[in-house]
């Protein structure tokens, strides 16, 4: 299981992760995949995990993709169904997508290879890190949290990808009317997002006015996770907060 990543003690971090790192071992087509990876995975220094990375680290967006455009972070994307969709749908915007698991990279990878995208880059990292060290305050255009792992047993929580914290994060990587949207199927994950996140003094539930939960995003398609959940009776919840510009008086 990983730990958590320590930054010399200068910097703190999640006392948990909200992932545990499984098999890497891969079939044949990832395999060939991964061994092909630096077209589109950004390699990175790495901290006290293999999932870290290390403070300090600058990555140049505008040389990674080759031009200017608003970045699109998701984290977690797994096999990257939603992520090559949209992102084929969706060329103006350059995409960095995080995610811990290698065999589930290297299927974006087969993914990305087929549609042939320019607009996608992969990191074997944990975004949370990735989201705090790899961007600047203000520099990403829109964030995707897709089916975070529910993490269901009251002693896991502390696992759940959004929580405060992340929330803050979110919030500080975000340019003035950038959006995050998160879909999940759990009902109780999609309430700990509006408790913890409709209050908080830099985002707006864009959908606050119309009951607090998004239309089903429309280019988002559905994935195992998705049709799972649908499969076992679950409703699909979207939520939208959008990235407000500084009030009087709030920092
Ligand atoms: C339930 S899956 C959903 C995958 C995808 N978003 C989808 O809708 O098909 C959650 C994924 O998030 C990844 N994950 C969890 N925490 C992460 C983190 N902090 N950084 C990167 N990936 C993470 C897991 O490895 C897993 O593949």
């Amino acid at each position: 299981m990983e730990q958590p990543a320590q930054a010399g003690g200068a910097r703190p971090t999640r006392e948990v992760v909200s992932f545990v790192r499984r098999s890497t071992r891969m079939n044949p087509g990832q395999e060939k995949a991964w061994a092909a990876r630096e077209r589109y995975l950004v390699d990175v220094a790495r901290n006290e995990t293999s999932t870290s990375i290390a403070p300090g680290t600058v990555i140049d967006w505008t040389a990674a993709f080759g031009r200017v455009a608003p970045l699109v972070v998701e984290i977690g994307s797994g096999t990257g169904d939603s992520l090559v969709a949209m992102a084929a749908a969706d060329p103006g915007r350059d995409h960095v997508a995080f995610e811990v698991f290698r065999p589930a990279l290297a299927s974006t990878m087969i993914k990305l290879n087929a549609a042939g995208l320019t607009n996608v880059r992969l990191l074997d990292a944990n975004g949370v890190e990735g989201l705090r060290e790899l961007f600047a305050p203000g520099s990403v255009s829109e964030l995707w949290t897709f089916f975070p792992d529910p993490w269901h047993k009251a002693r896991h929580h502390k696992r759940r990808l959004v929580d405060a914290g992340f929330g803050a994060l979110v919030a500080s990587r975000l340019g003035i009317d950038g959006i995050w949207r998160i879909a999940t199927d759990w009902a109780d994950y999609a309430e700990h997002c509006r408790e913890v996140l409709d209050d908080h003094p830099d985002l707006v539930n864009v959908y606050a006015g119309t009951g607090g939960f998004a239309p089903r995003l429309t280019a988002r398609p559905v994935t195992k996770y998705e049709r799972r959940g649908l499969a076992a009776g679950r409703k699909v919840f979207d939520l939208a907060y959008r990235r407000r510009a500084a009030q009087q008086g709030h920092a």
